[in-house]
């Protein structure tokens, strides 16, 4: 399905306004999220009933949309289905989807979504660094960190960002050194 491949692709989601790191799930020939409820994510999900996966290789982006919003002039207007949608300005590729709730839980609602199109920008090609997937990482940990403070996603956070240091460049040094102060 376009840029999705099987599995959890972790990509950044974009809604009316707003980014932040998701996983776009991609199982059996179908696309779909679960959503955490209370993100802004979610509630223009369900609000609007479109989310844009964006691929970025850069590790800032993906440490400030975890933590706070961006600039209007981060986004960019596409048309979709007839429909105006927003997509990063500085994305490597993205994907539009159609967005769905068909169940929900006391915490989360599960979405399926339909590909409405979507644009490859930049074609090159990234090896794998361990510092930039330390930022991923750890951030996924500090995301969840930030709701109990519990000592075991610290030493996770901790652990990660010590090989952002090893593996990383300086754009991995610098979102590290973000992160870090979003969860003092
Ligand atoms: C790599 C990564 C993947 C994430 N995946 C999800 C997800 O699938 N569902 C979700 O609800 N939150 C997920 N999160 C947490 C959200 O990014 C986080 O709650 C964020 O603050 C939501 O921002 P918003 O309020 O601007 O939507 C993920 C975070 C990271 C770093």
């Amino acid at each position: 399905m376009g840029l999705l491949r099987e599995g959890i692709n972790e990509m950044i989601a974009t809604t009316q306004g707003n980014a932040a790191p998701m996983g776009f799930i991609f199982r059996n020939e179908s696309a779909s999220m679960v959503l955490f409820k209370g993100s802004h994510t979610e509630e223009n999900i369900r609000r609007d009933g479109w989310v844009v996966a964006n691929v970025t290789h850069d590790p800032v982006v993906w440490v400030r949309t975890a933590f706070e919003d961006l600039s209007a002039d981060a986004f960019i207007d596409i048309e979709a289905e007839g429909r105006t949608m927003q997509r990063l300005a500085a994305c490597e590729a993205w994907a539009a989807f159609h967005a769905t709730v068909r169940h929900e839980t006391a915490e989360t609602y599960f979405v399926t979504l339909e590909p409405l199109g979507g644009e490859v920008l930049d074609p090159s090609v990234h090896p794998h660094n361990r510092g930039f997937a330390g930022i991923v990482e750890a951030t996924v940990h500090a995301t969840r960190f930030m709701m109990g403070r519990d000592p075991a996603l610290r030493a996770l956070i901790d652990h990660h960002l010590a090989i952002v240091q090893k593996c990383g460049g300086p754009r991995e040094r610098e979102a590290a050194a973000l992160l870090e102060g979003y969860i003092i």
